[in-house]
């Protein structure tokens, strides 16, 4: 399906501070240089602020995490748990449409989505209450047709008792999520037929539908009574540090003991300071690297050693005036902003494919699994 960004879209957008709170406390969870790695979590949560993922959202959560616009949108308009138009005040239901789903009645509930809400996916309903979409299997085919409403899956479905969801969610309450057969969780419709000797369950809900029922979350959004920002992860990094900081204690207490005659001797001689190393040139305004005329003693290194550098991409390098390894590895986040932009048809190859990292290695005489391959022949 083709997914675009909607026409209509806010001027700006900000994370309410308790929302602020939250996302920088998910971005600790990552290591330096790895921030973007936070990038589902931040836009899931912009989402559940808004109701649906908008441009200046998608931005504002690709500025916090230091990542190009491009890369974010790309995440945004690939995953369709992210809403890319306004969806409905209520709920929006996604319904399965892919095999088992379909065999079982998946038009049904289409159908009824159509005459309940609107007569098109994405459409508002005329309350604005609702809204609809059909979407590929989102994997409990055991229990087709089913829909995902919120946060929680409706399973086994029939037409009517859609329709009965689709009222008791207009009338503020929350249907118990799970089978809406009878069916515990995903044995046959008959009972099971293997383990029947367990004791039956105490709860006449599956663990999930518990779950869901314990956090009565199914259609809620972000509305400010969350529970605050919890971060076990920073408390155990701290403690971990505090226990490095208590081994090394005693080292430095032997260190203060009297040398011994020797150790003195050299302690008292002048320890030569370590050179400094010479300071880099700051990155040009525009971002553009440093670039050569042409290869320095006439012989460029084998830049097809880097993965997702081919002939081609390689040509177009010695054309911008990047000729060795040292100089990738050596490019700061806006240059490889400035590279990323200039690569004519393979715009965004630079940070996809890591070559700093790469490059990094290589400069200093190393290999990567990718380069031994291109060395044995293996790479065409
Ligand atoms: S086919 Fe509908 S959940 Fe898999």
């Amino acid at each position: 399906m083709l997914r675009r960004l909607y026409h209509d879209q806010p001027e700006s957008f900000a994370f309410t501070p308790a929302n602020l709170e939250w996302a920088k406390a998910q971005i600790t969870k990552y290591p330096e240089g790895r921030q973007a790695s936070a990038v589902i979590a931040l836009l899931w949560r912009a989402q559940e602020q808004e109701g649906w993922l908008t441009r200046p959202a998608i931005e504002y959560v690709a500025d916090m995490l230091g990542m190009a616009h491009i890369r974010a949108l790309e995440v945004a308009t690939f995953y369709f748990m992210f809403q890319l138009q306004p969806v409905g005040s209520v709920a929006h239901i996604q319904v399965c449409g892919t095999t088992s789903c379909m065999i079982c009645g998946a038009e049904d509930l289409i159908g009824v989505c159509r005459e309940k809400i609107a007569p098109e996916p994405h459409q508002l309903s005329a309350d604005g209450k609702f809204s609809w979409e059909e979407v590929e299997c989102l994997g409990a085919c055991a229990n087709a047709p089913m829909a995902q409403i919120g946060k929680d899956y409706y399973e086994d479905l029939t037409a009517e008792r859609l329709a009965e969801i689709i009222d008791e969610l207009a009338a503020g309450k929350v249907p118990v999520p799970g089978p809406q057969n009878g069916r515990y969780a995903a044995e046959p419709l008959s009972g099971p037929t293997s383990l029947a000797q367990h004791e039956k369950p105490a709860s006449p809900h599956n663990a999930s539908v518990e779950r869901a029922l314990a956090l009565g979350d199914t259609v809620k959004r972000i509305d400010g009574t969350e529970a605050p920002v919890l971060t076990p992860w920073l408390d155990a990094r701290k403690a971990g540090r505090a226990a490095q900081k208590k081994v090394a204690k005693p080292a430095a207490k032997s260190a203060s003991k009297p040398a011994s005659r020797p150790a003195a001797k050299a302690a008292a001689k002048p320890v030569a300071k370590p050179a400094k190393k010479p300071a880099r040139k700051p990155v040009a305004p525009d971002g553009r690297p440093e670039l050569l005329q042409k290869p320095r003693g006439g012989k460029a290194d084998d830049l097809k050693q880097i993965k997702g550098v081919g002939p081609k991409l390689e040509a177009l390098l010695h054309k911008l005036g990047v000729f060795h390894f040292d100089q990738i590895a050596s490019w700061r986040k806006k240059e490889v902003e400035w590279v990323d932009e200039h690569l004519e048809g393979f715009r965004g190859r630079v940070s996809r494919d890591e070559w700093v990292k790469q490059a990094k290695v290589l400069a200093r005489g190393g290999e990567t699994e990718f380069s031994k391959k291109v060395k044995k022949g293996g790479v065409y």
